[in-house]
C-alpha cells in the first residue's frame, strides 16, 4: 500500500498582514498538501489572518498559528521549541518575513534597539534554532534542499531610497548616540544580509540553502503604522501610484517564487524585485561579515563564533 507523503511544513514569521499574508494566499492557493505555521505576536490578529487564510486554501492545506514576539530571545525560543516538539518530521521551509519599522528608539526586555532585534537578531536566532529541523525536514522531503528565506530591503543599501544612509556601528548599535527609525530600519536590514552571506557559506553544500528576497517597494502596508498622519496619507493615496511602486500581492508573489524549487536550489543568493540580484558592498565585505556575525551570535547567546 502506499504510504501519504507528509504534509510540507512551512513556517513564516507574521503573514497575519502585509506582503507575508499575500506570499502565504499563495501557499495554501496554489501548492497542495502544505501545512503553514504563522509566527504572530498578537492572538487576535493572528486569528483574523488564518481565518482568512483558511477560505483560500486548496482541501489539502492547513494552516495555523503559534505565539511569537520578536522583540523577546525567550518567546523565540519557546516558538523554536515548539515547533521542533510539534513536527517532528521536520520543517521544509522558513520564511523570515515578520518587520517594522520602529520610529522611537525603544530598547526590547533583552536590551536592544528594537529594529535591530525584531528585523534582524531575533529572526536570526529563530534561523539557527530550526536548523536541525530544516535537516530532518530535507529527510522527509529529499527531493530539494530545505530552505530559509529573509525578507530584505533595497534599503539596507546606500544611495537607495530618501533619508540617511544605512551607517552601522559598534559605537552606536543601540541608537544611544544618535537615532533615527528609517536609519535604524536600513541598519538593521544591512545587518541581515551581512549575516545571511556567512550563514549561506556556512551551510554551503548541506541540505539546507539560506537566501535573500527584496519583495519591492510596498507603500500600502502598514509598515509605516509610526509613521506620522500625513506621511501615511501620503503613502497610501500618492507614493503608492508611481511607478516605482508595487502592490502587496506582487511584494508576496515575489517573496512566494523564492522558495520555488530552481531559486531554493541555489544558496547565498540576494533576489530583488527583477531576479537575482546583488546585497550592498558593505555586506559582501568579509571584514564586516565577520563583525556582525560574532556580534549577532554574542548578541542572542549563540557561541559560533567565526575566528
Ligand atoms: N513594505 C515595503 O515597502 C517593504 C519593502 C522591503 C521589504 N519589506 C519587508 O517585508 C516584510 C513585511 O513587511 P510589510 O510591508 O508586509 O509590513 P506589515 O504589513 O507591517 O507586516 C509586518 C508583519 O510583521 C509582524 N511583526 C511586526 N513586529 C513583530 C514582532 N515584534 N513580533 C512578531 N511579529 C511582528 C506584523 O504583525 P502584527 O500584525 O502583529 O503587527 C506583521 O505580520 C518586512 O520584513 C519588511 O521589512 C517591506
Amino acid at each position: 500500500m502506499a504510504t501519504t507523503a507528509p504534509k510540507k511544513v512551512i513556517v513564516m514569521t507574521g503573514g497575519n498582514i502585509g506582503i507575508g499574508f499575500e506570499c502565504a494566499k499563495l501557499i495554501l492557493s496554489s501548492l497542495s498538501n502544505v501545512h503553514l505555521v504563522l509566527g504572530c505576536r498578537d492572538s487576535g490578529r493572528a486569528d483574523r489572518g488564518v481565518s482568512k487564510l483558511k477560505a483560500v486554501a486548496a482541501e489539502s492545506n492547513t494552516v495555523e498559528s503559534k505565539p511569537l514576539q520578536l522583540a523577546s530571545f525567550a518567546s523565540v525560543r519557546r516558538f523554536a521549541e515548539d515547533i521542533n516538539a510539534s513536527f517532528p518530521q521536520g520543517i521544509h521551509t522558513l520564511i523570515l518575513n515578520a518587520g517594522l519599522m520602529a520610529c522611537s528608539r525603544q530598547l526590547t526586555e533583552d536590551k536592544y534597539e528594537m529594529n535591530m532585534q525584531v528585523n534582524h537578531l531575533s529572526q536570526f536566532l529563530l534561523a539557527q534554532l530550526l536548523l536541525p529541523s530544516l535537516r530532518t525536514g530535507h529527510a522527509t522531503w529529499p527531493d530539494e534542499p530545505s530552505s530559509v528565506i529573509f525578507v530584505s530591503s533595497s534599503l539596507h543599501k546606500a544611495g537607495v531610497g530618501r533619508g540617511k544612509d544605512p551607517n552601522l556601528t559598534m559605537e552606536n548599535v543601540d541608537g544611544a548616540l544618535e537615532f533615527d527609525g528609517m536609519l535604524f530600519y536600513r541598519n538593521s536590514k544591512l545587518c541581515q544580509a551581512t549575516c545571511m552571506h556567512l550563514m549561506a557559506a556556512s551551510l554551503k553544500d548541506g541540505p539546507v540553502t539560506v537566501n535573500a528576497i527584496c519583495p519591492g517597494f510596498v507603500p500600502t502596508t502598514d509598515l509605516k503604522r509610526e509613521s506620522g498622519l500625513a506621511t501615511r496619507i501620503l503613502m497610501d493615496n500618492v507614493i503608492s501610484k508611481v511607478s516605482a511602486a508595487s502592490t502587496a500581492a506582487e511584494g508576496g508573489a515575489r517573496v512566494f517564487e523564492t522558495i520555488a524549487k530552481d531559486r531554493r536550489a541555489k544558496n547565498g543568493v540576494y533576489y530583488d524585485k527583477e531576479g537575482p540580484g546583488e546585497s550592498s558592498e558593505e555586506s559582501r565585505d568579509p571584514a564586516k561579515q565577520k563583525l556582525w556575525w560574532n556580534w549577532t551570535c554574542q548578541a542572542v547567546g549563540l557561541d559560533s563564533l567565526v575566528q
